[in-house]
């Protein structure tokens, strides 16, 4: 999970209502630099627009978001996504990601949370939600008990604090949904998603 979060520090966390729209706009992000996506499981359409992706979006590294149980990690890993995101950990979960060898990011937002996961042998964590739990402050201070961990921070981030994140030495990359505003998918606006895209990835750059 490290390298794949040093690989694509800003990683667009998606919601998809309507299947036909899962296609353009990953299609979007792609072409606007982010080819990293999320897909969380929170839609009935999820599962559907994870597999069209899939097939029809070459160059998308597809993960699925929003795991919070052991079923939907073992759909992910069947389905093809290259990674799987929890908001939170359950030691299930945990041990499930564990022993299959799939690359899974589990969800913290306290030191003892950090702690569990490290019982397990992660040490590359989801801060969520990163905002309201504290931050870059929060961050911060665990980087002093915690100094080999990294995090993917999300949660309330957006254009105007994503480089307060990115700057930390602890956080490889961030995560979030202003790149794809629901109002903007509803309205099939594809070129301004990619857009915000680009305007992400040269963040970065
Ligand atoms: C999530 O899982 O909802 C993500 O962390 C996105 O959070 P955001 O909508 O605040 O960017």
């Amino acid at each position: 999970m490290k390298e794949l979060l040093s690989e694509y520090p800003i990683i667009p966390v998606v919601v998809i209502e309507q299947i036909e729209d899962a296609v353009p706009l990953a299609k979007s992000l792609v072409a606007g630099g982010l080819s990293v996506i999320e897909v969380t499981l929170r839609t009935p359409a999820a599962i559907a627009g994870i597999e069209d992706i899939i097939e029809n979006v070459p160059g998308a590294v597809v993960g699925s978001g929003t795991v919070c149980s052991e079923s939907q990690l073992q759909m992910s890993i069947e389905l093809g996504c290259k990674f799987a995101v929890s908001p939170g950990a359950t030691d299930s979960l945990l041990k499930k990601a564990r022993d299959s060898g799939f690359n899974y990011l589990p969800g913290v937002s306290s030191a003892s949370e950090v702690m569990r996961g490290l019982e397990y042998g992660y040490d590359t964590f989801k801060f969520f939600p990163a905002e309201a739990v504290g931050g870059t402050t929060l961050l911060k201070s665990l980087h002093g008990p915690f100094g080999d961990v990294k995090f993917c921070a999300t949660g309330g981030i957006g254009l105007d604090n994503v480089m307060s994140y990115l700057s930390l030495a602890n956080v490889l990359s961030v995560g979030g949904s202003w790149i794809t505003p629901s109002k903007l998918i509803k309205e099939k606006r594809w070129s301004e998603i990619e857009r915000l895209a680009s305007q992400a990835s040269s963040l970065t750059q």
